[in-house]
């Protein structure tokens, strides 16, 4: 098979390698698509030195495709089914794995679990995983649509969740790419009062059309025009997702007293703070990682209710041999999520 991968230093690398054969509780998916996703873009972009032992490992986590093999003791899923990857797993031993509640597994951050890492991923014309980690794709979802809620949809939901206990109030996204966007349609559906701040214009206008009161990110003044909008006290809850020490630094100052901020950015490592305003405000803060396996049929069913059209973050859908001019797209965060197909 053919694949994908970031051996660092804004290079794509093409590897071919015999088809795996799924051992004992794993499953073989034929690519039907995958996408790219802001946290590619950390691999790709990465120093070759630190992709080095990564460097032919195939990219991308965002597998939607139809199972064509499953190994020994798989009751689930069959030949045929139509499917999307969990893409976070775990050592598939422990009580938190066995439960599917990969996140909690001491060894989910292991790079033997992740995809990109120690484990092939899905820009790939297939893709081998755990069992464990599949889900049902129902045939009124789109392929591309799977990819869409395989994890920028997901992580938004899991966001929104962990901004709020209940429903209603004003939400701050700070980061307008496809997790910020997709942030905005579930708080907009949920009938929140929504901000959106962005430093690129063209993904402010996504925002505003989708029903976000948008602030340029790059004003000296963004806490205050923040603030502002929600008539001075600050949002009631705010969701980074720019993963940037800048914004880190100012969001316990923009949310509201007892507000809550919530951490979904990646890639640098900075601090938020300062120590006494999260005191003295007495800020929750969360970190938030994808969504649950288990809020899968949920979230389905979110979508299905409010009508969510999950390709509103999508750009574009291209065939799998333009990928590496496609990242370069992605790189320059010209375009909206490219979804590769085969
Ligand atoms: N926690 C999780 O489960 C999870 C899952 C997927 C992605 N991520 C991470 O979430 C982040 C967002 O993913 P994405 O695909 O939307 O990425 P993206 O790079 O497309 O979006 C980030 C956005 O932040 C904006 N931005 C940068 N600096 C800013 C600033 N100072 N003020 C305001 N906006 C600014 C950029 O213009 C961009 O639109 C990435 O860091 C990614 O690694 C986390
Ligand atoms: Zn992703
Ligand atoms: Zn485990």
């Amino acid at each position: 098979m053919k694949g994908y991968a970031f051996p660092g230093g804004r290079e794509v690398a093409v590897v071919e390698r015999p088809t795996p054969s799924p051992g004992p509780g794993e499953v073989l998916i034929k690519s039907g698509t995958s996408s790219v996703c802001g946290s590619d873009l950390h691999g790709y972009r990465a120093p070759k030195q630190d992709r080095a032992p990564f460097a032919a490992v195939v990219s991308g986590h965002e597998p939607v495709g139809e199972v064509v093999a499953v190994g020994d003791g798989v009751a689930w899923p069959t030949v045929g089914e139509r499917v999307v990857v969990y893409h976070v797993g775990g050592c598939g031993e422990c009580g938190s794995c066995h439960e599917r509640d990969y996140k909690a597994c001491p060894g989910a951050t292991e790079p033997d679990n992740s995809m990109t890492f120690g484990r092939d991923g899905s820009n790939a014309d297939h893709v081998l995983v755990p069992a464990g980690q599949v889900l049902p794709l129902p045939e009124d979802f789109s392929y591309p649509e799977g990819s869409v809620l395989s994890c920028n949809f997901g992580t938004a939901w899991g966001a929104v969740r962990n901004a709020f206990s209940f429903p209603g109030g004003t939400l701050a996204v700070w980061g307008l790419g496809p997790v910020g966007l997709n942030c905005v349609l579930i708080a907009r559906a949920l009938g929140m009062k929504v901000i959106g701040v962005d430093i690129s214009e063209g993904r402010r206008e996504v925002a505003e059309g989708v029903g976000a009161t948008v602030v340029d990110g790059a004003r000296s003044d963004v806490v205050e025009a923040v603030r502002s909008v929600t008539g001075g006290d600050g949002p009631d809850a705010i969701i980074d997702t720019t993963g940037v020490g800048a914004v880190h630094a100012i969001l316990v100052s923009a949310v509201k007293p007892r507000g809550t901020v919530v951490l979904v950015g990646l890639g640098h490592e900075t601090s938020v703070g300062p120590v006494p305003e999260v005191v003295l405000k007495q800020v929750t803060i969360k970190g938030s990682w994808l969504y649950d396996v288990a809020d899968w049929p949920e979230m389905l069913d979110f979508v299905r209710q409010h009508e969510i059209d999950l390709m509103t973050t999508v750009d574009k859908v291209v065939p799998i041999a333009e990928f590496e001019t496609m990242l370069k797209e992605a790189d320059a965060a010209s375009a909206g999520k490219i979804v590769f197909t085969w």
